[in-house]
């Protein structure tokens, strides 16, 4: 895709009718741009990166090579996904990079969450490098950009995009889904065939799971987490309310309260279930989850979740809070 304006008369894709001709036409773009060249994808399993994976495959096939990095951040199911979905069924050229080591020694002790973004974002950046370097002849990197990434440059996708690599690694860029929008991102990637569980994921910050385990991040708590998490978008999948709500996850803070367990008095993390409705993240509402499915995944977690002894709902728009905790 040539230019960074979309034309006026470029027609929304609302239908599979669009979203084929869109993924035709960029076939050909691609090919034209890219020859017989090989590509670099950094593949995090979100929509737009998976879409950008799912045309090239389909453009260049093994010519593109996907990175997928598990910085350990990552939620239930997501890293075994990504290999089941790219390698497995789509035959594509993946690298699986288990860093999980790598970044949580990193992140051991850091408590300011700005150092935590910062650290993950360069980590991810100098993991990336290292596998770019140990590969030949890449001229192209290809992106997810979507438009709007495009229409707030400051955006927040430049927490996990990868630009910042060394400049003796100029790779020429590639990025077909810049002209679009959200909404026109997962039709397309409806037409090429992505899973469900792929095209309609909620948002899922660059950090992952980082900002939503707040303070110094430990591993057993992080396991907690995520756990949790699974819980509640399982009990959400289940409800309908999967498709409903904007984003919903939980969050674990870095501080004990206590309980009862087994007859004796236990010391224990709460976990706080957040669920939000929002047009453009810059203000949110909260969803009024009925009170049978909030008690439902509350149970779930204190009976199955290891060294958790309280749920909480938080109930506070934006503003006065932020969508994640940190
Ligand atoms: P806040 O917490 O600022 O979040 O209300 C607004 C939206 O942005 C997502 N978010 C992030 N996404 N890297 C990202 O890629 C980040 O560091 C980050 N922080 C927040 C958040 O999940 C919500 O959708």
């Amino acid at each position: 895709m040539t230019g960074n304006v979309r034309p006026e008369n470029m027609a929304r894709i609302t239908d599979k009718k669009l979203a084929d001709a869109f993924i035709e036409e960029q076939i050909k773009e691609l090919r034209a741009q890219i020859g017989d060249g090989k590509v670099l994808l950094a593949l995090s399993g979100g929509v737009d990166s998976s879409v950008v994976a799912a045309l090239l495959i389909k453009a260049i096939g093994k010519q593109l090579v996907c990175v997928h990095v598990n910085h350990g951040l990552l939620r239930k199911g997501e890293p075994e996904q990504v290999v089941e979905v790219f390698r497995n069924q789509m035959n594509a050229n993946l690298i699986y990079v288990d860093a999980v080591d790598r970044f949580l020694n990193k992140l051991e002790n850091v408590s300011d969450p700005e150092k935590k973004r910062k650290i993950i974002g360069a980590e991810f950046i100098r993991v990336f490098e290292e596998e770019a370097r140990k590969l030949e002849g890449i001229k192209f990197l290809a992106q997810g950009t979507i438009y709007p990434d495009i229409l707030e440059s400051d955006g927040v996708k430049s927490h996990h995009n990868v630009g910042g690599l060394p400049e003796d690694l100029d790779f020429e860029l590639v990025e077909p889904i810049k002209l679009l929008f959200k909404d026109e991102v997962r039709v397309v990637g409806k037409a090429l065939g992505l899973p469900d569980g792929m095209v309609y994921r909620q948002p899922f910050p660059g950090p992952g799971l980082g900002v939503r385990c707040t303070g110094a991040i430990t591993r057993d708590r992080l396991e907690a987490l995520r756990e949790a998490d699974a819980i509640l978008r399982d009990e959400f999948a289940k409800n309908g309310l999967a498709k409903k709500v904007w984003q919903y996850f939980t969050v674990i803070p870095d501080f004990k309260s206590t309980g009862v367990k087994d007859g004796k008095r236990s010391f224990d993390w709460p976990v706080v279930i957040r669920a939000v409705n929002t047009k453009d993240a810059m203000t949110a509402t909260v969803e009024e989850i009925p009170y049978e499915i909030l008690n439902k995944i509350t149970n779930r977690i204190l009976s199955e979740v290891k060294g958790v002894n309280r749920v909480l709902y938080d109930l506070s728009p934006k503003p006065s809070a932020t969508i994640e905790w940190e």
